[in-house]
């Protein structure tokens, strides 16, 4: 018997962060939409625990224990007084190291899909408190659609959004270690005041009404100029997609993907053409949100 979840990636519309924490961590502001970009995790009974993985990156995705999926079947298992003993196998087609949570949709894809498999029961409320151990952005992958992200990212509000947006999402050649970008966020910020995060009130409204426009003028990502600082040919990413006519531009998440928004699903294909042709990135592709999370299938 087994059980296949999807899961989508994400984009942080807006990414507000806050001074670094006594923990290590850093209090955000995140507001994250799910788009339809997915990875998919299929759990099937076995003697042990063993991860495989097929798609374009696969080789960068450690099959140990280390692995996001392995770590929330493992996590599930303990709660529940059982063996993790399930293969599972994940079919990627999310950027790894990319910042748009590849790993988090791994986590919280396999930990629904042992879930339906082993027949626990778990409450919503217990899965998110899994998610949330396992990583910040990891409860996020299991709710999709849009949401405000506090905390560390994992106390999640859920948002509405007014229509739906058109991306273009270009890969870059190599990833991007999220503490190595937060670490360069603190170097970059070192002697400066840091405010509290908070998220604006002007992209909320842009998002309710779907006001592409309007959301277009408030995108922002704090770690922007870290991650353009550790691999600063981002900027010619960015350039090369703001002269093909995005409306707006900025890297998502941690990076090193770049993520463009269009007017439509038109104005999306127009924009990843001239990516493609620039020769600024490894891969383009075009994804609308929002979308629902982790979902069996
Ligand atoms: O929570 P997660 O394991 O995904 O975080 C990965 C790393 O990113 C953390 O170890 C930390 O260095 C950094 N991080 C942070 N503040 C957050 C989320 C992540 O500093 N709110």
């Amino acid at each position: 018997m087994s059980v296949t979840v999807r899961v989508p990636a994400k984009v942080n519309v807006q990414l507000a962060v806050g001074a670094a924490r006594p923990d290590g961590f850093h209090d955000l502001a995140n507001v994250f939409l799910a788009v339809g970009l997915y990875d998919e995790v299929t759990v099937t009974a076995a003697d042990e625990l063993r991860v495989t993985c097929t798609g374009p990156d696969a080789d960068q995705v450690p099959l140990d224990r280390t692995n996001l999926a392995a770590r929330a079947a493992l996590a599930l298992a303990e709660r529940y007084g059982r063996t993790a003993d399930v293969h599972l196998h994940i079919a990627k087609d999310i950027p790894v190291a990319g910042g748009m949570a590849g790993g988090s949709a791994d986590g919280a894809g396999a930990l629904l899909a042992c879930d339906a498999l082993w027949g626990t029961g778990a409450s919503r409320e217990e899965l998110l408190d899994i998610c949330a151990e396992l990583g910040s952005d990891v409860p996020f992958s299991l709710v999709g659609g849009a949401a405000l992200g506090t905390g560390r990212g994992e106390r999640l509000t859920e948002l509405e959004v007014g229509g739906d947006l058109h991306w273009v999402f270009a890969m870059a050649a190599r990833g991007l270690s999220t503490p190595a970008v937060f670490r360069e966020f603190d170097r970059l910020a070192e002697g400066r005041e840091i405010p509290e995060p908070v998220a604006s009130r002007e992209l909320l409204d842009a998002l309710a009404k779907g006001d592409v426009d309007a959301l277009a003028a408030t995108l922002s990502n704090d770690l922007q100029p870290a991650a353009l600082s550790l691999f600063p040919e981002l900027a010619d990413t960015l350039a090369a997609g703001r002269a093909a006519g995005a409306l707006a531009t900025l890297v998502s998440g941690s990076g090193p993907t770049t993520a463009f928004l269009a007017r439509d699903a038109e104005g999306a294909e127009e924009v990843a053409g001239a990516l493609r042709a620039s020769g600024t990135c490894r891969t383009v592709r075009t994804a609308a949100g929002p979308v629902p999370g982790a979902t069996v299938v």
